[in-house]
């Protein structure tokens, strides 16, 4: 096999039932939750729309139209909007005037994060691909795209997979799926994988490099998710694929976030409260102003 086309094809799985944001996620997407100004997933196309990727399929699931809705221009809204002289919000929906292509596919019940990418191997047929999680936004640093660097390192590296990794606190990775880098390879910036393992006890973790929300394949996982075997609770773990992967003797990388970049995760309500208060100390308007109020709610502490 020759070396790969351009990568423009991205899987954004958004059909998780979202269990830990309850009440919030009861009918809503936990995806359109807002960060500051802008729903999450939003976020999340715009990143990838900046990594050059253009093909955007969404693994979606029940209660998830809102999505699907608000990625589709709205005639009547914008009717409205410049009828009553409201030109500073018109500019707001500017990203629904995208070139990028949206497509959307059931997962009818949630099997696990592999089970979802399974569900895209049409749409992908045989090119390599990203891979998104729709409830994690990666900030890149001012003029650069973390995605981008994934593809690059990718390419060049012939591998059959390469993920992001960020540090995270020793105590905490049994929340996450956590990378064995290669003897030797430990404090590389990119690096190959010995193995990987999904939520390891605190005594037994292989490192504190967590899995960070986006992966780029190539075809061959989809073999390696049909191989896979669900865990207890009955799904597909992708982690356990990209395992696989490994086993059967493909190259698997990592890539780390640098710093200046981040991961916000809004999977839970401390990192999604933790995600809106950063974003709205950034706002370009009310930033200024919030700062002001949480010094002011400091001093009373
Ligand atoms: P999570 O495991 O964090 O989402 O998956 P969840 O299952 O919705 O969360 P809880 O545990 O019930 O609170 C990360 C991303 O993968 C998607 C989710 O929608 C989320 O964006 N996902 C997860 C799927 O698309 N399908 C699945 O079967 C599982």
């Amino acid at each position: 096999m020759g070396q790969p086309e351009a990568i423009v094809k991205v899987v954004v799985p958004v059909a998780g039932m979202g269990t830990r944001l309850l009440p919030a996620t009861k009918s809503q997407p936990k995806e359109m939750l807002p960060v500051g100004r802008r729903p999450v997933v939003q976020y999340v196309v715009e990143e990838l729309q900046a990594a050059g990727l253009n093909q955007i399929l969404f693994v979606t699931g029940r209660k998830k139209s809102a999505i699907e809705d608000h990625f589709d221009a709205d005639p009547e809204l914008i009717r409205t909007l410049s009828a009553g002289g409201g030109y500073e919000m018109l500019k707001e929906l500017n990203f629904t005037e995208t070139d990028a292509s949206f497509f959307y596919t059931r997962q009818s019940t949630p099997k696990g994060l592999a089970d979802a990418v399974y569900h895209a191997r049409r749409f992908v047929g045989d090119s390599h691909f990203v891979v998104a999680l729709g409830d994690s936004i990666i900030m890149s640093r001012e003029g650069s795209s973390f995605v981008q660097d994934m593809i690059a390192t990718h390419l060049q590296s012939g591998a059959a997979c390469t993920v992001a990794v960020e540090e995270v606190n020793p105590e905490d990775v049994y929340r996450y799926g956590i990378v064995k880098p290669k003897a030797g390879m430990e404090d590389a910036q990119d690096f190959d994988l010995e193995d990987l393992i999904e939520k390891p006890r605190v005594d037994t973790a292989p490192s504190n490099l967590a899995i960070a929300a986006r992966y780029v394949f190539s075809p061959a996982i989809f073999k390696a998710i049909g191989r896979t075997v669900p865990d207890r609770n009955g799904e597909l773990q992708l982690t356990d694929s990209i395992r696989l992967l490994i086993q059967l003797g493909h190259r698997v990388r990592a890539i780390r976030l640098r710093a200046g970049e981040r991961r916000y995760d809004i999977g839970n309500f401390e990192s999604y409260f933790k995600a809106f208060i950063d974003f709205a100390l950034a706002d370009e308007k009310y930033g200024y102003l919030v700062r002001q109020y949480l010094k002011r709610k400091v001093r009373e502490f």
